[in-house]
């Protein structure tokens, strides 16, 4: 199975589907894939929560619940993630993660405790506690990852 998505990808990469540093060999290392996949699963919690704040999804507080789940458990798994200093080619985490661990680990801490911290009683209380959950990845892009 694996093999066999890892031809249907390189046949992709040939067609140049796929943009930009795509082009570059289809080798990847696992632990960035891992992390890379980790912040999409934290993108797609935060955004059912930013749905819900912004009314393109219907506020229902056991939905809101299980996304706030999600992302916690996303954002406990992040140091662990960027622990090893791996790289590959189509990474953007910048090197910077293991020279000031310190500052990457306080960034960490800032998401998991903004995301322990929404409120998913109402609607006003959630609209009201996403905006730290926003700036706190934000805030480590910045400093840690190159703009894509
Ligand atoms: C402590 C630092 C840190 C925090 C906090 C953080 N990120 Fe990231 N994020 C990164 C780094 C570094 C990368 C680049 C990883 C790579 O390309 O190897 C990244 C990459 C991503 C990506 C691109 C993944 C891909 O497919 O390449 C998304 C989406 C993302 N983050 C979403 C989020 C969201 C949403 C939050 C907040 C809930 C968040 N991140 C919090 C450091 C962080």
């Amino acid at each position: 199975m694996r093999a066999r998505l890892a031809v249907a990808f390189g046949l992709l990469l040939c067609l140049g589907v796929l943009a930009g540093r795509a082009q570059e060999p289809v080798v990847r290392d696992a632990a960035v894939l891992t992390r890379q996949s980790l912040m999409r699963e934290a993108k797609s919690a935060l955004g059912v929560l930013t749905e819900m704040s912004g009314h393109s999804l219907r506020f229902d507080r056991t939905a809101a619940r299980a996304a706030k789940r999600r992302l916690s458990s996303a954002l406990r798994r992040l140091p662990r993630a960027f622990a090893a200093p791996r790289m590959d080619a189509h990474s953007h985490a910048l090197p910077r993660i293991w020279q000031d661990e310190t500052g990457f680990a306080a960034a960490a801490a800032r998401a998991r405790s903004a995301a322990r911290a929404i409120e998913i009683r109402s609607l006003p209380a959630l609209r009201r506690s996403l905006p730290e959950v926003v700036s706190a990845c934000l805030a480590c892009h910045r400093s840690f990852r190159e703009p894509p």
